[in-house]
Parts: structure tokens; C-alpha cells; sequence
């Protein structure tokens, strides 16, 4: 049993730590998408984290006082359902699969519920996630109160639970980083596919399939996120999706695709040329972007703020934006004023990293709680440890206008790869996706 059981125990002990109650963790509801048709279920990532448990309908209870416990609520076996729909642990099945202390149908968390909350100091919930969770809770706790006058006494205290929860998925353990690094290394493995797959007259959604296929033939259940394939001037929409647009000769193709892997995401982004070779505008933006995003990872390392990376990669970005008239030398003098006064924010826009995880952008603070501010409402932002997971994803994109030199119109560049802190810098995980001029030409070659 991966580190399941673990990891509800360590939440039980921070639990305990403030005093202790009673934490309700519910996994994500089923979503219809159209008359009979759902959409994919995928589990919420807090109850999967604690549980590797994919069924819906259910709820873990942690009891954290004199005894822990740890109880799942779950569907119960029932043959005609499993006729229609598979396979269904049931509570019995699912409390020795899975190791929970105690398990009951999901139909009884309304008669459980409030005997577990009896004389409990606090509740532990994600506060105003989940409406429907939130409706019970309070019909819990009425029934609760309903037994004051024989002595039972309701959860004085209401705790977030997801501010512990976040605290812990932001470091990930042994068992989290394999199957990260199995997400990672099949997406650069599509992305290589859809490098070697590509050339001018085929369609966005042509090489998407490529993407899907890959990530499918090994076994990822879902896109950790809607597939980015932007051919061309397409590069330039930072959300654009998959679309029916051709890719053109002389122009990129910006791919934005990452799987999930056990519960676990991958997110690549790759700019490379639809007809195997850079042309000079290109090749000198993308070197700019790649040297931007290797002193980006060379800033990901234990001590160093999660910011660090981001003000590495905007100083390398700003100076080739002066370098290739992009931004005018003559108006923003030295490279720190350049920096300093953000008009490269018209072509570089988002920021450099985010937190990954069981989500693509993943749960976990960005600023240290507790430091003094440095500026008002600011607090600074996160010592990078290890353990920690993040994207290094600097990138251009240039729309046309009369005061950008012609030859990098509608140019648009990302480089996007996953990085693990480690104790002495970090671990890129999704190195196999092509990234130097140089080999991406030669893998397209092949
Ligand atoms: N693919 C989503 C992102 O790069 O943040
Ligand atoms: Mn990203
Ligand atoms: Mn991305």
C-alpha cells in the first residue's frame, strides 16, 4: 500500500497538533455533460491523495483525538448497478484494499455523522468548496446541537482543512516523484512524436491525435489539461486550444500538452518549426527564450524564493528584447530600467513557474506565512525545498505593430519543462522532449 495510509496519518498528527476534531475530506461529484452522457469522473486530487481511491460517492472521515481513526464512507456493492457500470469495492472491500480503520455506505454519513461530530472541539472541512458538503455539514451539526440539553457539546472551532492539506501536497513523497516522472517522460516522448509527425499542410487537431495517441498507448488515463497544439500566429493566444488551423510553411507550431499518470500531471510546452528548420528570426527569439529558461533552472535550487526563477528568466528575455530592437534601446536605457519599467510585459506576459502536481497548477502557498512584509500586502514569496515541484516556462510572443521589427511578427515562443528541488538545484523531469535548435532539426529529420 503506496503512502496512503501514511500520509492520513501525519494529517491526523497536525490535527492533533492544534488541539485535534474531526476532518471530512469528500471526493469530487459526477458531472453530466449532455442528456445521459457524464463527463470523464476524475476523483478530487485532496481525497485521492489521502485514500488512492477512485470511486465516487464517497467521504473520508479522520478522527483525530485519543483514538485516530480513519473511516471511509463508500458506495455500496450492489449488483445491478455493477451490471450496468462494473466493478464496485464496497465498504468492506474498500476498508482492507485500502487500510481504513472502518468503512460505511455512503447512506449512512447522515446517522454517522453526527455521532462522530458528538464532543468533537473542531471540524476540519474544505470551508465553501463544496456546496452540497456544505448544506450537510450544517445539517450535521443541527443535529448536533439538537443534544445539548443531554450534555453533547458541537465543534466549537471550523478549520480549513485544505490549508493543512496544502502544506503537505506541496512537498511531494518518494511515490508522488515516480509517477510525476513517469507523467513527464511520456508527454516528451508525444512531443517528440508530434515533432517527428509534423509538416506544413496538416492540421492542429492532426497533430493533437499524435499527442493523445501517446499518451494513451502508455497507460495516462487523461490530458492533465486541454492539449495547446497553435500553428503560426495561433502561438500568440496563450489559451488557444487544438483547432482546425493548417500548419504553414516557414511557421512554428507552440505545443502545450502534458498527461496525467496515476493521478499525477505533466505539463510541456515546445515551439519548433512546422518544416524541420528555423528560419534567422526564429532560431535568434528562440535562443533567447532557451537561454532565458536555462538561467531560470539554474535559479531552481533550495534557498533560493520562487520568484528567483522568474526574475533570471525576465533579465535574459528583457535583454534579448533590446538586443533584437524588440524594445528600444534608445528609450529604456540600461537593461535594469528596461526591467525595471515592465513594457516587456507586452511580450512576455505570464509569469515563469507554477506549483505542479496531482493538479497541473497545483495546490500550495507562493508567499511565506509568518515573515515580515516587505512591502505592504506583500509577503515574501516561498523558500524553494526540496521536494517541491514546479514549470519553468518562459516564453515571446510578439503581434504585429509598427514599432516591433517586421521579421518577428506573430512569432510565438514557449519552452516549458517540470522541475523537482532537490537538495543541491533540481531535477527537470521532462528533459527527453527535444529542446536545443539542434536537436529538434535533427528529430525532425528522422
Ligand atoms: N498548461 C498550463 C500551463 O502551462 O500553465
Ligand atoms: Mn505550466
Ligand atoms: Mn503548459
Amino acid at each position: 500500500m503506496k503512502s496512503y495510509a501514511a500520509r492520513r496519518a501525519k494529517l491526523i498528527a497536525r490535527m492533533r497538533a492544534d488541539g485535534g476534531g474531526v476532518a471530512i475530506i469528500p471526493t469530487s461529484h459526477e458531472v453530466m455533460r449532455n442528456s445521459d452522457a457524464d463527463y470523464p469522473y476524475r476523483h478530487d486530487s485532496y481525497f485521492y491523495y489521502l485514500s488512492g481511491f477512485t470511486e465516487p460517492e464517497a467521504v473520508i472521515v479522520l478522527v483525530a483525538g485519543e483514538t485516530p481513526q480513519a473511516i471511509l464512507f463508500c458506495r455500496e456493492k450492489e449488483l445491478e448497478r455493477e451490471i450496468w457500470d462494473g466493478f464496485r469495492y464496497g465498504p468492506e472491500g474498500a476498508r482492507s484494499a485500502f487500510g481504513f480503520d472502518a468503512a460505511f455506505p455512503i447512506s449512512a454519513l447522515d446517522i454517522e455523522m453526527p455521532k462522530l461530530l458528538a464532543d468533537s472541539p473542531a471540524l476540519y472541512y474544505g470551508l465553501g468548496s463544496d456546496a452540497k458538503l456544505d448544506a450537510q455539514v450544517q445539517s450535521w451539526l443541527g443535529a448536533v446541537r439538537r443534544q445539548a440539553r443531554s450534555g453533547v457539546s458541537a465543534p466549537a472551532r471550523l478549520h480549513d482543512i485544505h490549508v493543512l492539506l496544502n502544506e503537505m501536497r506541496l512537498f511531494k513523497d518518494a511515490d508522488e516523484m515516480a509517477s510525476m516522472k513517469r507523467a513527464a517522460a511520456i508527454s516528451a516522448e508525444a512531443h517528440a512524436r508530434a515533432m517527428r509527425f509534423s509538416r506544413p499542410g496538416l492540421t492542429e487537431y492532426q497533430v493533437e491525435a499524435e499527442l493523445l495517441h501517446e499518451f494513451r498507448r502508455h497507460g495516462s488515463d487523461a490530458p492533465a489539461y486541454t492539449s495547446i497544439v497553435a500553428a503560426g500566429t495561433n502561438a500568440c493566444v496563450l489559451h488557444y486550444r487544438a483547432g482546425s488551423a493548417v500548419l504553414k510553411e516557414g511557421e512554428l507550431v507552440l505545443i502545450d500538452a502534458g498527461c496525467e499518470f496515476e493521478s499525477y500531471a505533466s505539463d510541456i510546452t515546445r515551439t519548433y518549426p512546422a518544416n524541420g528548420t528555423f528560419s534567422e528570426p526564429q532560431r535568434t527569439l528562440y535562443e533567447i527564450v532557451l537561454a532565458s529558461q536555462t538561467a531560470a533552472i539554474a535559479a531552481v535550487k533550495p534557498g533560493n524564493r520562487f520568484n528567483d526563477p522568474h526574475d533570471a528568466a525576465v533579465r535574459v528575455l528583457v535583454q534579448g528584447m533590446l538586443d533584437t530592437g524588440l524594445l528600444d534601446k534608445n528609450k529604456l536605457g540600461s537593461l535594469d530600467d528596461a526591467v525595471a519599467n515592465g513594457d516587456y510585459r507586452r511580450f512576455y506576459m505570464h509569469r515563469t513557474s507554477h506549483w505542479i502536481g496531482m493538479d497541473v497548477h497545483d495546490v500550495g502557498d507562493y508567499r511565506e506565512a509568518g515573515e515580515a512584509k516587505s512591502a505592504p500586502h506583500e509577503k515574501p514569496w516561498r523558500i524553494l525545498r526540496p521536494g517541491m515541484a514546479l514549470t519553468v516556462e518562459p516564453g515571446i510572443y510578439v503581434r504585429p505593430a509598427p514599432d516591433v521589427p517586421e521579421q518577428y511578427w506573430n512569432i510565438g515562443i514557449r519552452i516549458e519543462d517540470d522541475a523537482l528541488v532537490t537538495e543541491s538545484g533540481c531535477e527537470i523531469i521532462s528533459s527527453d522532449a527535444p529542446k536545443t535548435v539542434a536537436d529538434i532539426e535533427s528529430t525532425m529529420r528522422h
